[in-house]
């Protein structure tokens, strides 16, 4: 069995128009790259190499044309175009063909995570069924919400409460096992009109087969729906990229880490850019490599 990944990168993206009403959310810049090469990097760096893109008949063409078969970092690239927004919890029944019986770690195309990622590559060996995170928060009515006993078990989740019971969010990453596609299929649209990933890990929590992890704040975990998260996003990305001087989510470096790539692939990549800052950090990397 495989640990497949899908990015789902559709949506409306009301919060951000008017800059959403002709570009997808997910092509907008995070500082120095578009935004889904974050949750690309996430998944490369949990392990996986097989991704699902899903998004709107509009931008999958650019996805594609950004982004190609994945083969330039070592990865495979699926498409599948959702043909409306009916809720996070469709991306199984339009992933269904692709994670047949393999188990599956679904993360939300403008969620972003920095730090150390052991915790996720960890979840994705442990998982039994379904896994998801917990992370405090300050505004944890704008998100799933998971309330958790003295000892750690589940008491309930929500879907954007109005009054949280906790200030535990459920962060846009999750894997869950093959049954995931029948379970979506199964599921009815909320009074919103979607079909609800609360939903589903409700059922899973039925069947004692949830687990929740707790994301600590070692983890930054931000999500880029609003302008004002949006240029946060960014600026803390180029807070830590002018710090250290090395770039976070350069898939480039991370296929090379990973075994992805070979040199010479990498040097390809360097090549096939025209002049840019991007560019010279690849340079960097490969003079080093050529050090070593
Ligand atoms: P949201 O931020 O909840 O929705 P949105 O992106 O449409 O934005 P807004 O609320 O401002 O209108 O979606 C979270 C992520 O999931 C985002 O990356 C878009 C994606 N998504 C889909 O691809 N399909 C869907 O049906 C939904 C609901 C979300």
């Amino acid at each position: 069995m495989l640990t497949k990944g899908i990015i789902l990168a559709g949506g409306t993206g009301t919060r951000l128009y008017p800059i959403t009403s002709i570009i997808s959310k997910q092509l907008l810049p995070i500082y120095d790259k578009p935004m889904i090469y974050y949750p690309i990097a996430t998944l490369m760096l949990s392990g996986i190499s097989n991704i699902l893109i899903i998004s709107t008949p509009q931008d999958i063409p650019q996805f594609k044309k950004l982004l190609g078969d994945g083969s330039k970092w070592g990865i495979n690239f699926d498409y599948v175009i959702q043909k409306e927004p009916k809720g996070i919890a469709e991306a199984f029944i339009y992933g269904a063909d692709f994670i047949g019986e393999n188990q599956v770690c679904l993360i939300l195309g403008d969620n972003l995570f920095y730090g150390k990622l052991d915790f996720l590559r960890n979840a994705i060996s442990a998982n039994r069924g379904a896994t998801i995170f917990a992370y405090k928060v300050n505004n944890p009515q704008d998100y799933g919400v998971v309330t958790l006993a003295e000892d750690g078990s589940i008491l309930s989740i929500e879907e954007k409460p109005l009054n949280p019971s906790s200030q535990f969010a459920i962060p846009g990453v999750y894997i869950f096992d093959s049954s995931v596609v029948e379970k979506a299929r199964h599921l009815k649209p909320s009074a919103r009109g979607e079909l609800e990933i609360t939903d589903i890990q409700k059922l899973y929590l039925d069947e004692k087969k949830l687990d929740v992890v707790i994301m600590g704040r070692g983890i930054a975990w931000l999500d880029t729906g609003t302008p004002e998260s949006l240029i946060e996003a960014g600026t803390f990305i180029h807070a830590i990229e002018k710090r250290q001087g090395r770039k976070i989510a350069c898939l480039e470096e991370i296929a090379f880490e990973r075994g992805l790539i070979s040199f010479e692939q990498l040097y390809q990549n360097y090549n096939s850019l025209p002049r840019c800052e991007y560019k010279n950090y690849l340079l960097r990397l490969i003079n080093e490599i050529e050090k070593k």
